[in-house]
């Protein structure tokens, strides 16, 4: 089997920032929504750096604005997942962008998601779960309104709870109180860090929030006593190199760390974060996994093993997608 064929399992995918570039057109075009900067001539998401990225981010996103955009944008996120192979997939929802962090409000757009996402699992087979997410540069009391949605709607679809965003805003243990709600709902535990701050941060994030996995995480490999603290307390790594390279945290794949990484015997997985801003998709990011590091298919198959261990889904979905 072509490695590009295997069946993928993915846990790092922000969902609006899986938004296809025709789709939010689309949809601005449907509600008026002015978007400009958003795009380049040839039709792509266009930013600078980060922290352009992120404004050009919640610039398109401001297109969806009811619980049905948001059921068409899960069914057309889906289908691209489906097209690349992905059978399991943990996607970042964030409540800030569908109701603003009111419950009954985030209620309503869940549902749309969730009804669109079952839809597309009885039709394309991809198996979809929700890991409401915080967004650190709207501040701690925000991201106490978050972790309340998330408590209120935790179960067998929302397994999770994270935090992106920009990482240079604030520090871990301003948002500890949201993360402790969320825990005491059962949920799971997720935060970026790792991708622009050093190592400090990865730890401060483990130690301050309790969290189980880490998005990105790549620069944890600059400190050797923190890559043993990681393996240690099992704590799995979301590695997203597509988007560490197209926004430049590295400035090639063969500079990227993932395999060096994954030679030190830390749990990684691979997703794409938020794949059209990036130019990627999951059989690229395989694609170059393979041409840059020669791996392999026993590699890959290895890699979606220790994914599927290190999902947030029940036991039965994960015996379902083994
Ligand atoms: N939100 C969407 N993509 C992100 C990323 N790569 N880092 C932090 N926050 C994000
Ligand atoms: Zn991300």
């Amino acid at each position: 089997m072509s490695i590009l064929e295997l069946p993928k399992v993915e846990l790092h995918l922000h969902l609006e920032g899986a938004a296809p570039p025709t789709f939010i057109r689309g949809l601005a075009q449907e509600k008026g929504v002015p978007l400009e900067g958003v795009f380049d001539d040839d039709g792509h998401y266009q930013y600078k750096d980060f922290w352009d990225f992120l404004k050009v981010y919640e610039a398109a996103t401001a297109c969806l604005q009811t619980p049905q955009d948001f059921a068409r944008l899960t069914t057309a996120v889906l289908e691209e997942c489906a097209a690349n192979g992905v059978v399991y997939a943990e996607t970042f929802l964030a409540p800030d962008f569908c109701g603003g962090g009111d419950v009954a409000a985030w209620k309503e757009y869940l549902h749309a998601i969730q009804e669109a996402a079952d839809a597309a699992e009885r039709d394309l087979g991809v198996t979809l779960r929700g890991i409401v997410t915080a967004v650190r540069h709207f501040g701690a009391d925000q991201s106490r309104k978050t972790a309340l949605c998330a408590a209120e709607t935790a179960g067998d679809w929302v397994v999770g709870f994270g935090m992106g965003g920009d990482e240079k805003y604030g520090e871990p243990k301003d948002y500890a109180y949201a993360f402790d709600m969320a825990r005491e709902a059962k949920l799971q535990l997720t935060s970026h860090a790792g991708e622009w701050n050093g190592p400090d941060e990865v730890r401060a994030s483990i130690r301050d929030l309790g969290i189980k996995r880490v998005g990105h995480g790549v620069r944890a490999i600059e400190d050797a006593d923190l890559i043993r603290e990681i393996k240690d307390k099992g704590v799995a790594l979301e590695v997203c190199p597509g988007s560490n390279v197209a926004l430049g945290v590295y400035s090639s794949w063969d500079k990227h760390p993932i395999d060096l990484l994954r030679k030190s015997g830390v749990t990684v997985s691979v997703s794409t974060d938020d794949p059209p801003f990036f130019h990627t998709t999951m059989k690229n990011e395989y694609d170059m996994l393979n041409k840059t590091f020669g791996w392999d298919e026993s590699i890959f198959r290895e890699l979606n093993k220790s994914a599927i261990s290190s999902a947030f889904c029940s036991e039965e979905t994960r015996s379902e997608i083994e």
